[in-house]
């Protein structure tokens, strides 16, 4: 058994050390905003917060996250009031939508730490999620909006 912190609430799960913590939170938990894309850390789809920092998912052991605050798109916030999902509702980013949660992680991990990214900061961060849809430039706008929503400047 592992215990796992996920969202802020405590889960006991019976699963091999070894399995990846993408399929916990899938097939475990039923947590399925976090999406499988490549399975090799290559993608960025199944990005996740692990105290914080980025992390993919789906070369993740759950083991290696017993005891650790594991953040999902689900658990961003209860009403989508994040600004990092307001940007992207305000920006229409999403093209089929399948890379969003991972790119909207990446971007949080991002201003949680750097709060006034350059177009240089925002490339580095995001540079390992990708989009087959090509949405990388409202991507970089709606990170740029989500900056100043959390500095308070609405208009
Ligand atoms: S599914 Fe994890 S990086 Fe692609
Ligand atoms: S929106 Fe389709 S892969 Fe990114």
């Amino acid at each position: 058994m592992l215990k796992l912190t996920v969202n802020g609430a405590s889960h006991e799960v019976d699963v091999a050390d070894d399995t990846p913590l993408l399929w916990v939170l899938r097939d475990t938990l039923g947590m399925t905003g976090t999406k499988y894309g490549c399975g090799m850390a290559l993608c960025g789809a199944c990005t996740v917060h692990i105290d914080g920092a980025a992390t993919r998912a789906c070369v993740t052991p759950a083991s290696a996250v017993a005891g650790k605050s594991i953040t999902t798109i689900e658990g961003l916030s209860p009403d989508r009031s994040h600004p990092v999902q307001k940007a992207w509702i305000e920006f229409d980013v999403p093209q089929c939508g399948y890379c969003q949660s991972g790119q909207i992680m990446s971007a949080a991990a991002l201003l949680a730490k750097t709060p006034a990214p350059t177009d240089g900061d925002i490339d580095t961060a995001m540079a390992g999620n990708l989009c087959r849809c090509g949405t990388y430039v409202r991507i970089r706008k709606a990170i740029h909006r989500a900056a100043e929503l959390t500095a308070g400047k609405e208009g």
